[in-house]
């Protein structure tokens, strides 16, 4: 099965990034063909300076190598360094519907948050879909929040197909069956544009100051707690072992715990969850022409199917000589 994926290169990565998407796609790569990139061509549709567009995508390379990317079996990628990508786009452009984007609500939700949207942010799910159809993607993990795109790709590739013939590959969606939304040190959902987050890679100092400032209730030390609606605990759950997990939580429920106790255990377990991927990051930190080469390599072997895929749809709509 060709698996792909990509991620935006929009700041440093999160643990709500790894539990939520990344520690899955990982471990995809013992069974399948995986492709994974970095879209840096949908970032720009938030208007990044460009020195920020460069470093954050070497930033994420680093990061996704560090946690345990292959390098040597997944295919591991720059979207702008395949720029045929960008043609498919338009090739599927003129078969999408209006209507069709219009009604996306990651696109609807931005714009109700008072974005004043440009065109790119518009077209951005027909980008995606042309990633996904341009390599002939099988499956396609990603949090729930994406599943809507993944609807689309469908629709637009059954649309070239029924009017051009069999030409790309329908996709399917493969929603990483999610750990739940994990929730920032605010109790909000985690994300960069919450400023909420805890980075694997921050100093374990500032994590461990996060840590001990995430929100919780004013529950008084004596009293017993609900552990399924504390912070803390929803994010214990992602790095205690089984057996002290589940003393965590009879401890909530008899009361005479404090909060403080179970932040000081999840910054140790955070901080240990994370050492050696840390000092695998150190390593290519000092290495990074290495992570470029990893990239080029990549791109080279995405563009042998890229080209491929797009020979073949250009002659289909009559692009030919
Ligand atoms: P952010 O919200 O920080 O901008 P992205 O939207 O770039 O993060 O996240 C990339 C992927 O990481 C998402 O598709 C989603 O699957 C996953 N993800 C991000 N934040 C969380 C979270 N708090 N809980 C679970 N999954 C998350
Ligand atoms: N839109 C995705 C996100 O913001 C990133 C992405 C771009 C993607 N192209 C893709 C994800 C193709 C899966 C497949 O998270």
């Amino acid at each position: 099965m060709r698996v792909l994926s990509g991620i935006q290169p929009s700041g440093r990565l999160h643990i709500g990034n790894f539990f939520g998407a990344m520690r899955q796609q990982l471990n995809l790569q013992a069974e399948h063909d995986c492709f994974y990139f970095i879209a840096d061509y949908h970032a720009l549709t938030s208007n990044p300076s460009p020195a920020d567009v460069a470093q954050r995508t070497l930033d994420v390379a680093t990061d996704y190598i560090a946690l345990g990317l292959d390098t040597e079996k997944t295919v591991f990628w720059r979207q702008s360094d395949v720029p045929e990508v960008t043609e498919l786009t338009w090739l599927l452009s003129c078969v999408t519907p209006m209507g069709l984007l219009q009604r996306c609500t990651s696109f609807k939700d931005k714009v109700a948050q008072g974005l004043s949207p440009n065109h790119g942010l518009f077209a951005y799910p027909v980008l995606q879909a042309a990633d996904i159809l341009i390599y002939n993607s099988n499956l396609v993990p990603v949090g729930a929040d994406q599943k809507q795109h993944i609807e689309v790709t469908r629709d637009i590739a059954i649309r070239f197909n029924n009017a051009y013939g069999e030409i790309l590959t329908i996709p399917e969606e493969h929603i990483i069956e999610s750990v739940a939304v994990i929730p920032g040190t605010d109790g909000r959902k985690m994300s960069k544009s919450y400023g909420n987050t805890i980075e694997m890679f921050e100093p374990e100092k500032t994590i461990k100051k996060k840590i001990m400032r995430i929100v919780t209730d004013s529950t008084p030390v004596e009293d017993p707690k609900d552990p399924d609606k504390c912070n803390v605990f929803a994010l214990l759950k992602l790095v205690a072992p089984a057996d002290e997990l589940a003393d965590w939580e009879n401890r909530y429920r008899s009361g005479g715990m404090g909060y403080g106790e179970a932040k000081k255990r999840l910054a140790e377990l955070m901080i240990d969850y994370f050492r050696p991927f840390r000092e695998k990051r150190v390593h290519l930190e000092n290495n990074l022409d290495y992570v470029r080469e990893v990239l080029a390599g990549g791109a080279e072997r995405a563009k042998s199917v890229a080209a491929t895929t797009l020979a073949r749809a250009r002659d289909a709509v009559g692009l030919r000589g």
